[in-house]
């Protein structure tokens, strides 16, 4: 079975991006239900005909059947509580990267390194020698440059421009259109807000805003 984690807008762009690859490869990752948190009020309703059901009856009632969960959440903390929450009880769930047919990359061997449950939407482009840990999301239309490295859980919103030789560590969370030089290494947690542009390392977690990038909280 196929579950997609999440009930709102990214939940359903990774809907169709699995339909998207769908059309061009064998691999089936069709969504049998989405899945939102408990209480949600969408829990019940469908979402492109599928069923969207509650987390903990996706614990209880499919801990022994083989399951691809895609985890279409955004806000890194909470990516990474899913995750745990799945590992802790299903021994049988996967967690499948999920590449675009039109995202651009140096396929030959080891070029690109992907851990487990990445997402790479549309568009994207991620040149070579680069290293995505685990349950990354790069959405539409972003770059990252050669020797990149990123961490578990990192959202890199739409438009996001990462240069070569970034080295970005866990759970940072990046809006909109944010740019990163050259170079720089930003720490684990860290939010860069849409637009801004990071020309120095970040050392310390917290928001960082506008261009050059400075702290706000
Ligand atoms: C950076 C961000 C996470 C901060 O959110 P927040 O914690 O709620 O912070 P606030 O809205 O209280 O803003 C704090 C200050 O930073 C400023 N600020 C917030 N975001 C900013 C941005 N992107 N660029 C410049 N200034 C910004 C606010 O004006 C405020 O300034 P003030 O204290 O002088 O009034 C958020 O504004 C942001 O940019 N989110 C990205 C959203 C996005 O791209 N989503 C992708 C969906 S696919």
């Amino acid at each position: 079975m196929n579950f997609i984690f999440g009930a709102a807008g990214f939940a359903k762009e990774v809907d169709w991006l699995i339909e998207d690859l769908f059309s061009v490869q064998s691999i089936d990752y069709r969504t049998n239900k989405f899945v939102a948190e408990d209480g949600n009020k969408l829990i019940g309703t469908t979402i492109n005909s599928a069923k969207v059901i509650a987390e903990s009856d996706f614990l209880n009632k499919y801990a022994s059947t083989e399951n691809n969960c895609f985890i279409a959440v955004g806000n890194p903390i909470l990516k990474e509580k899913i995750v745990q929450k799945i590992k802790s009880v299903h021994s049988k769930s996967r967690f499948p990267n999920l590449i675009h047919p039109t995202v651009s990359f140096d396929r030959r061997s080891s070029k690109l390194i992907l851990g487990e449950g990445n997402i790479i939407c549309s568009q994207s482009v991620l040149t070579t020698d680069i290293k995505l840990f685990n349950f990354v999301h790069v959405n539409l239309d972003c770059t990252v440059g050669h020797d990149s490295i990123i961490g578990d859980y990192t959202t890199i919103s739409p438009g996001v421009h990462i240069s070569g030789n970034v080295k970005i560590s866990e759970k940072v969370f990046f809006g909109t259109g944010a740019v990163v030089l050259e170079h720089v290494k930003i720490c684990a947690g860290a939010k860069i807000g849409a637009g801004a542009t990071v020309i120095n390392d970040i050392n310390e977690s917290g928001t960082y805003v506008g261009t050059p990038a400075r702290k706000v909280k």
